[in-house]
């Protein structure tokens, strides 16, 4: 994936409605007549479901798109490495370097500000998951804790439980707004399986979903994929499609209309995200930022994460993709790597920033171009899975709005305790649903041994207290703590302190009714 000045791609109203000969004279002018050539074989039904996706593609648009993205895939704009240099390490607010007051103080103000009402996170939701391999959301799956919860339900459980810290704490009532990017490929399963689960426990007026826009893939030399006979490949803008859909969808005034000053913006699969992490809003907002990315050290020169860092001066992100091995692998006097502030995709934007965007950068986001294995039908009409990458998709990236940014922050957090994605199938060394039920329930273990409870194997043994592994080594205990009860590591001395528990633990707020009774 590389960063290309590439023609924008619009869909227009869904009202519009084409007539065949029109759709026909408009792809013949776009050089992509092959659209239309299995037509004749599909029944009437197809033929209006065709004709209603082809009236709502940019038409006049298809040509400058297949051409732009065909020129973009075939010639990759020199890489920045030369120009980028690292963000010092003075100007990164560190969880781990600051004193336990500046993160009280953090705190306390992004309690404030969650309890006024000001806060709300918004999901990005609208990724096809493909490396997990799975044919639903990623946010509905299940890494297999104790509880079986699904990523969905313990972001769920972490909202509900910090609007009650910071009710008890300011005595409001307050509500943060959770928003959720899907796409075409996401939003009917997601809405479906919130609502199945009745939403979680929240009020489902308090949580938005909104579709960002699809674009079509298209082949190296410029010709729009076929998926079927009458349906056109189409793939998601990427996740910095999200300001379109905000203007789309009118999510900047339901911000508004709430009084919503700060969004928390985060991506589906981190197991251990704190949604609206009142230190990071705090952070942020005490700095006075109007845009804010979380860090962690990054493990090691390969590691797929972005790289927050500077060029000229001014911060954003080299992509994994689009950074070179040999800068990836510098390393400063002390054996640290240079470009070391991986990004865990959560991000801070205040709404007047979000509006700017909306209104003065939108157009100049760069698009990246991403090559992938499309399936598509052949010209004899067979469904084709390719084995190499056949077509090229173009996204934006949520993170290259920083440089618009005119206080743009960074706030380090501790890996162990708030990153761990699930981006790949059980059986890969990393990022795997085994990694991530592992990294949370050992700081579920960290969280309990904290509070001063022993834990017990399942023979009976106590488990030491640096049972609290991290992710990758042996399984830790099976010691589950739900973000109802805890949203991260608070209020567990009073539950837990003295007692002994035998593993399988899990604390739910049943579980923790009784142990507070006895
Ligand atoms: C992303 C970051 C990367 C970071 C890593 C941390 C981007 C572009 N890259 O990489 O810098 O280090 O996470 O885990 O942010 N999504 C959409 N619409 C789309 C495509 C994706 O909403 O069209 C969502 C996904 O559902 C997911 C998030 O964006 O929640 C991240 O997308 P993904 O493609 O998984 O990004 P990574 O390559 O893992």
């Amino acid at each position: 994936m590389c960063p290309v000045p590439a023609p924008q791609f619009d869909l227009l109203p869904t009202h519009t409605m084409l007539s065949l000969e029109q759709v026909e004279r408009s792809l013949e002018r776009a050089g992509q007549s092959h659209v239309l050539q299995f037509w004749p074989e599909l029944c009437e039904e197809d033929r209006d479901k065709f004709l209603q996706e082809l009236s709502h593609l940019d038409l006049e648009g298809l040509k400058d798109h297949c051409e732009g993205t065909a020129r973009a895939a075939a010639s990759p704009p020199a890489s920045l490495d030369q120009h980028i240099e690292p963000v010092p390490p003075e100007s990164i607010g560190s969880v781990r370097k600051s004193d336990q007051s500046a993160l009280s103080q953090w705190e306390n103000e992004g309690l404030l500000q969650i309890s006024k009402n000001r806060v709300g996170v918004l999901l990005l939701a609208g990724g096809q998951g493909t490396r997990l391999g799975v044919q639903y959301p990623k946010g509905m799956y299940n890494v297999g804790l104790p509880s079986g919860k699904t990523l969905y339900q313990i972001q769920a459980e972490r909202i509900r439980k910090i609007q009650k810290l910071s009710d008890t704490k300011h005595g409001s009532k307050c509500t943060v707004p959770w928003y959720i990017m899907t796409s075409e490929f996401t939003l009917a399963p997601t809405e479906k399986f919130f609502k199945e689960n009745n939403y979680f426990g929240l009020e489902p007026s308090n949580i938005v979903m909104f579709e960002q826009r699809m674009i079509p893939a298209v082949t190296f030399d410029g010709k729009v994929i076929l998926q079927g006979k009458g349906k056109i490949a189409m793939a998601p803008d990427g996740n910095g499609g999200l300001y379109q859909a905000l203007v789309d969808n009118n999510v900047l005034e339901d911000m508004k209309k709430r009084g919503l000053e700060y969004l928390h913006v985060y991506c589906v699969d981190n197991i251990m995200v704190k949604m609206a992490d009142p230190v990071f809003i705090g952070f942020c907002v005490s700095k006075g930022a109007d845009c804010g990315a979380k860090v962690v050290e990054k493990a090691y020169p390969t590691e797929p994460v972005g790289v927050v860092c500077r060029v000229q001066g001014v911060s954003q992100v080299v992509e994994y993709s689009e950074i070179q091995p040999e800068t990836a692998e510098l390393r400063g006097p002390g054996g640290e790597l240079v470009f070391s502030a991986g990004n865990i995709c959560n991000h801070f934007f205040t709404r007047p920033f979000l509006q700017d965007v909306a209104e003065k950068f939108e157009g100049q986001l760069k698009q990246h171009v991403a090559t992938k294995k499309v399936p598509y039908v052949d010209t004899c009409g067979n469904l084709v899975k390719p084995t190499k990458p056949n077509g090229i998709k173009m996204e934006k990236f949520v993170f290259d709005v920083f440089p618009f940014s005119r206080n743009f922050v960074v706030f380090e957090v501790v890996r162990e305790d708030e990153f761990s994605p699930l981006k790949n199938a059980d059986g890969a060394a990393t990022d795997s649903p085994t990694t991530a039920r592992s990294s949370l329930l050992a700081q579920h273990c960290r969280w309990a041994t904290a509070a001063r409870a022993t834990l017990l194997d399942e023979h009976g043994n106590i488990l030491p207290p640096t049972a609290s592994v991290s992710a990758g080594d042996s399984p830790p205990a099976q010691c589950e703590i739900s973000p109802l009860v805890s949203y991260f590591g608070e209020g567990l001395e009073e539950l837990l302190k003295g007692k002994t528990l035998p593993t399988p633990f899990i604390l739910d707020e049943k579980m923790a009714k009784e142990l507070q009774a006895q």
